[in-house]
């Protein structure tokens, strides 16, 4: 499909009909459900949403010159609690992306996940919930002129806490292979979050949709299978599990880590890191994505080709489900990748 557009669709019944948002994204509440205020983390204190504004010569804007993390909390399934997943690593991953634009994180990541767990508290996201850290270039220092630069210029740290349901559809998404290709970690490192690196996968995103698909997979500059827009990309073939690797210019994903381990627990077979081709894509007995927001989803349909029977396949279904009790704190197995808030009555209990 180089250089084309995305297939029409062939009606199938994953077939989206409605203005339904890609995988079904839930919507997104912006308050406080008791007090109607939102509370972010910004400049290094707490304020009200409200209170927060940005000047128009805001460095990140102009030129994407900012780093982001998106981290999921849970409402635990013991109740009264909820859980932070995989905090730390989220944290440590944001000061990698840092590092490459040099932005001056004042924060370790131990640090950036007690702000969470205070943010989480404030705002009162008892329930399921998302937080977004954003790191970006604020103002130029005296001194520095006018332009595009990553020093001599300021840095700011803000996070967001929303409450997010859980979005992934079980019974399955239709994708379509992007014209779009991933920046390539020679120009853009795919392996950082970088604000300015997202158009790529927007642009790749609104193809797919505007095509009628849920979501795209993008190829890299090589030709073999990079990632979905914000998801990696496993495939599944005669008992072979394959996932793009670390030089397929892909972000190196957290749930990626996290199902690779499950599907060696659960199967004992490991996960191949490999060039995946487009091929295998049309050939594979299962499709599914892994990403922190989407979770685990089954890809059923490819480029109006349905991934083997059209329906989830057994590995797919089996790991999601581990991996939702997992990140509820259901499977002891697990439980370290989980950080409580500190909720409730359980305030005190199991940082
Ligand atoms: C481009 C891209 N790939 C993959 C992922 C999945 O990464 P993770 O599992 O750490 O959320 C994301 C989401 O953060 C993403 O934006």
């Amino acid at each position: 499909m180089e250089g084309g557009p995305c297939p029409r669709p062939s009606p199938g019944p994953g077939r989206r009909t409605s203005g339904r948002p890609r995988h079904g994204r839930a919507e997104v509440g912006p308050v406080n459900a008791t007090t109607g205020e939102r509370w972010v983390f910004h400049q290094g204190e707490f304020a009200r949403a409200r209170d927060v504004t940005l000047g128009p010569g805001t460095q990140g804007l102009h030129y994407g010159t900012g780093v982001f993390e998106g981290i999921r909390s849970y409402a635990a399934a013991d109740g009264d609690e909820a859980l932070l997943f995989k905090a730390k690593e989220h944290y440590e991953r944001l000061h990698a992306s840092c590092r490459l634009l040099r932005l001056d994180l004042p924060y370790s990541p131990d640090e950036l996940v007690e702000v969470s767990r205070e943010l989480v508290r404030r705002n009162g996201l008892t329930g399921d919930a998302y937080l977004r850290p954003l790191v970006y270039k604020l103002a130029l220092e005296p001194g520095t002129p006018f332009g595009v630069r990553l020093s001599g210029v300021s840095t700011s740290v803000t996070i967001l806490a929303m409450p997010m349901g859980d979005y992934s559809r079980a019974e399955g998404i239709r994708c379509a292979v992007s014209s779009w290709r991933r920046v390539p970690d020679a120009s853009l490192p795919a392996r950082a979050k970088i604000t300015g690196a997202y158009a790529n996968n927007a642009l790749a995103v609104d193809e797919a949709t505007a095509a009628g698909y849920d979501d795209a997979i993008m190829l890299n500059q090589g030709g073999s299978v990079a990632e979905a827009s914000t998801a990696n990309v496993f495939v599944v073939r005669s008992g072979e599990v394959a996932t793009p690797g670390p030089d397929s210019d892909i972000l190196l994903g957290l749930t990626r880590a996290a199902v690779m381990r499950i599907i060696a627990d659960e199967t004992g077979v490991s996960v191949t890191e490999r060039a995946v081709p487009r091929s295998e894509l049309h050939t594979a007995d299962e499709v599914f994505l892994t990403g922190t927001g989407c979770q685990i989803v089954p890809v059923t349909e490819i480029d109006g080709r349905p991934v083997g029977d059209g329906t989830p396949g057994p590995l797919t279904t089996r790991v999601r489900e581990v991996y939702r009790r997992a990140v509820r704190g259901a499977d002891p197995r697990y439980r370290h990748w989980t950080t409580s808030v500190g909720l409730g009555s359980r305030a005190d209990a199991r940082v």
